[in-house]
């Protein structure tokens, strides 16, 4: 009887294994940080591109005439260079931020190692430049927040070998509580002070709060973008272009019909492509368009329905989204279904926040869906030449090196499509 009861047990572990051979790990704790006593030391340190061969360089301090200079040089402690920029500040209820510095440094020569001071004092810190031309590779994670989980995605972006990170929205889950937005400078400053972080917004970035506040207050103010150098008047929406690749940042949650700023500047950015400087054309937002979980689902529809026309018709190759805790990879995709000159879409909102992964699907999967899980990981993404990117997903469970998910890109413009297409876009550009 024994023996029996032992050989069920035996038998349902061993079942049990085969039928579920990956398993998911349990959401972690929020991080804790101790207090900090009011420092003179810049802190939050990141930096972001500004325009060819210029970076933004930002950072905080609690001491309100801290000049907002950096002193950068090609060699350690030997600054042959300064640069002076400027700051802002904000208050939110009963919050009051430091002094937030943006400073803008450049001329910079390529695929270089920059060591840099803030504010004429305090640590040195070393940047890389992106390479002027291909290759490059992006490090790609969003929905990060601060927990433990966020603490191991890092680490393993921390791991690989890339130039510029770029996050499709929710940055740090501050969700009001404006401290939080200064424990998440702090706890991304490692890598965001050594490579240029190009952010987008999401919904936990809007903290507004009617007849108070208009979102994207503190947002805004610490994490400024190129928007003016790409002819936007919102920090919401911009493009930057890097190594033969075109990047368009696109917000969400800002108007994106037809008579929308956001919708005639996109417009306008997309005229300007030129895709023998810039074969690859890249576009983030922060809800995903093709997206099977049942969490948020149908949220982008309306945006879908508004611009993907646009983006169709200028035959961006890739498109990188948030907000759902999972990852997932369609095929080349337009309106609906699989189209080969349509954009591969990429959901990528599994950086390890506090609200957990979304583990529930819509069944079947849809023809259009290639790969879908729920796990927490960041994704890298290398443009090899102008027709081949190799794009691969990492979950934080496995080794950096291991692959859970990737693929072999090829451009539009090497696949005809961007020359079949021309005609459409132009229509598009010129219709008021
Ligand atoms: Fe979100």
């Amino acid at each position: 009887m024994k023996l029996q009861l032992i050989l069920t047990l035996v038998f349902l572990i061993v079942s049990a294994s085969v039928a579920a051979d990956y398993v998911r790990p349990l959401p972690r704790k929020a991080l804790q940080f101790p207090w900090d006593p009011k420092s003179s030391q810049p802190q939050q340190v990141h930096i972001s591109l500004a325009g060819d061969k210029h970076i933004r360089v930002t950072w905080i301090t609690d001491d309100n005439s801290s000049p907002s200079i950096v002193e950068y040089g090609t060699l350690p402690g030997r600054y042959d260079n300064l640069a002076k920029g400027e700051s802002t500040s904000y208050s939110y209820l009963f919050y009051s931020s430091g002094k937030i510095h943006h400073t803008v440094i450049g001329p910079l020569e390529d695929s270089t190692v920059y060591f840099y001071r803030c504010g004429g004092q305090g640590l040195e810190f070393q940047l890389k430049t992106p390479p002027a031309q291909l290759p490059i590779t992006f490090a790609v994670a969003g929905d990060l927040g601060q927990t433990g989980w966020t603490k191991s995605t890092l680490d393993h972006i921390g791991q690989c070998n890339y130039d510029v990170h770029l996050l499709p929205g929710d940055l740090s889950y501050a969700d009001y509580i404006q401290h939080r937005w200064d424990t998440f400078g702090k706890l991304v400053q490692p890598l965001a002070s050594t490579r240029p972080w190009m952010v987008t917004q999401g919904n936990h970035e809007k903290e507004n709060i009617p007849l108070l506040k208009d979102g994207f207050e503190s947002y805004n103010a610490r994490w400024k973008m190129p928007f003016e150098e790409s002819g936007s008047n919102s920090n919401l929406y911009y493009s930057f272009e890097v190594a033969g690749v075109h990047i368009i940042m696109l917000g969400s949650y800002t108007d994106y019909d037809k008579y929308s700023e956001q919708y005639r500047w996109l417009k306008t950015d997309l005229s300007k492509v030129d895709r023998k400087k810039t074969p690859w054309l890249i576009v983030l937002f922060h809800v995903p368009w093709y997206n099977s979980n049942k969490a948020h689902q149908g949220e982008g529809d309306d945006m879908m329905a508004a611009m993907e026309p646009l983006l169709y018709a200028a035959s961006v190759d890739l498109v990188l989204a948030g907000h759902v805790h999972a990852y997932e990879r369609s095929k080349r995709v337009n309106n609906g279904r699989s189209d080969p000159c349509g954009a591969v879409h990429i959901t990528i909102g599994d950086g390890g926040n506090r609200e957990g992964l979304a583990s529930k699907y819509i069944n079947p999967q849809p023809e259009w869906s290639v790969f879908r899980e729920a796990s927490f990981g960041h994704g890298e993404l290398k443009m090899v030449n102008s027709t081949h990117a190799f794009w691969s997903w990492h979950r934080n469970d496995d080794d950096e090196p291991v692959k859970s998910d990737d693929i072999w890109i090829n451009s539009l413009v090497s696949s005809g499509c961007v020359d079949k297409k021309g005609h459409e876009l132009s229509n598009l550009l010129m219709t008021p």
